[in-house]
């Protein structure tokens, strides 16, 4: 038997179902999970993902570590540039896995992490370059297609000033591109400026590729343990496989498609830990861009607990029924704080010493929790031990495997964006691409 890693208790979103209806969304699951593992459904030359902890070369992991201890010695500062699937799982893993200090207090002797490409702010981008100006940098490119705008403005402009920092060839030893096999500008970029690069299998789409060179090269240049990142979505990619009602991504996407048929339309990812915050956001693209289309798709959305319980927490326990929410919950925090007796007790506070502030956040939880189910808030909890390299591939790998499970229950295709394009071709309009005019004067009559 394969141990579970995560744990989903569904007792706080029992009361918004019947048992005969979750049995009928649980039977709709696992026939989505065989369309899934059949690569028989829509978009099935893109399920790659779902081999890849197991597949992984371990010469590929070597490679990888070999450049992580490379570039320590050589990059205080590393540029990540990329977008959506190309950014977020990296920018997930390094903020739940990092001090919270990190920058104030100072190098923990691996690079820090900057990131380029995922925004069009010319002021982001001037004030990246003051600090490329003070450090010694390496940048890693990445896009599958290779052609996507952002992180193509952002590298011309940080080729520009590592070839006039460090010269031609000394620059191109300090950039690596993660790109398509053969396709794309930024391959062919690469193989005349003489890069090395790393392909992102042709099988594995932007969302899905945090497993990847695309996750898991700058999660090394950080430092952290991409072996252990594997090892646990391995553990993860067994117990998917398996099938099954006590699978946990069958009973997860049963629950949410079945909350979301009930009219609770929005998923609130919740956490309490801010470490996760990029966590969740990962999280909106996976099942954003997968399942918002045709008109269908539960809306995703996160909060940070308790944070958020002081702004968000009112509409949330009192505002328009339409939400069901998703806790992640980590069982021990690496580290803790005491709450002593204070003799003079001026602010009430004696009540809790003794007692940690991790014990208050978990009293929190449960209160918060107990308080939104009776507010009409149905609760789903998905919990791991703690949160480390092993559990968040873990998790990484349940939600794309729940995410395709769920889609196929829609009827959508989990693994395409053509929605996405929209914005591009206007933009492109607006900016005179050539082969764009007929759809810029078009625009422009409307402004
Ligand atoms: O999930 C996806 O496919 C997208 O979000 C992409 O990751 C994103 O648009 C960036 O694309 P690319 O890596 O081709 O630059």
């Amino acid at each position: 038997m394969i141990e579970n890693v995560i744990q989903i208790d569904l007792k706080g979103a029992k009361p918004f179902f019947t048992d005969k209806e979750y049995a009928e969304s649980v039977t709709d699951a696992l026939s989505s999970f065989d369309t899934l593992m059949s690569s028989k459904g829509r978009g099935a030359e893109f399920t790659g993902w779902l081999n890849l902890p197991s597949q992984t070369d371990k010469k590929l992991i070597k490679e990888i570590e070999k450049i992580a201890s490379e570039w320590k010695m050589i990059a205080e500062v590393v540029v990540v540039i990329g977008i959506g699937g190309s950014y977020l799982g990296t920018k997930a893993a390094i903020e739940s896995l990092s001090h919270s200090f990190r920058l104030q207090i100072g190098n923990n002797g691996w690079p820090t992490i900057v990131f380029a490409g995922h925004n069009l702010s010319g002021e982001y981008m001037s004030e990246l370059m003051d600090l490329l100006q003070k450090r010694e940098s390496a940048a890693i490119v990445i896009s599958k297609s290779g052609t996507t705008t952002e992180p193509a403005v952002a590298f011309r402009i940080i080729k520009e000033h590592f070839e006039n920092k460090y010269g031609k060839s000394g620059a191109a030893a300090r950039i690596i591109a993660v790109t398509d096999s053969s396709k794309g500008a930024l391959k062919s970029l690469s193989d005349s400026e003489g890069y090395k690069t790393f392909v992102i299998p042709d099988d594995v789409g932007g969302r899905y590729s945090v497993l990847t060179p695309v996750g898991l090269l700058p999660i090394a240049v950080a430092g952290f343990n991409i072996r252990e990142m594997l090892d646990g979505a391995s553990r993860m990619e067994n117990l998917c496989k398996k099938g099954g009602a006590d699978n946990p991504a069958i009973r997860y996407a049963a629950a949410r498609n079945l909350l979301y048929g009930n009219g609770k339309k929005i998923e609130i990812l919740v956490n309490y830990n801010p470490k996760l915050t990029f966590f969740s956001e990962w999280w909106k693209q996976l099942f954003g861009e997968s399942e918002g289309k045709e008109g269908k798709g539960i809306f995703p959305a996160s909060v940070n607990f308790t944070t958020d319980l002081h702004s968000m927490g009112q509409y949330i326990q009192d505002g328009e029924r339409i939400l069901f929410e998703t806790v992640l919950s980590i069982g021990k925090a690496e580290r803790d704080s005491m709450i002593r007796a204070n003799e003079d007790n001026l602010d009430g506070l004696n009540y809790i010493s003794g007692k940690t502030v991790e014990q208050c956040n978990k009293m929190a939880e449960i209160g918060t929790r107990l308080a939104h189910i009776d507010g009409g808030v149905p609760n789903i909890a998905i919990s791991v031990e703690k949160l480390d390299e092993f559990n968040l591939g873990s998790l990484f790998y349940f939600f794309e495997f729940a995410c395709g499970i769920s889609a196929y229950m829609l009827d959508i295709n989990p693994f395409d964006q053509q929605g996405v394009e929209d914005y591009k071709k206007n933009m492109f309009a607006l900016l005179d691409k050539p082969g764009y005019e007929e759809l810029a004067s078009k625009l422009k009559k409307r402004l």
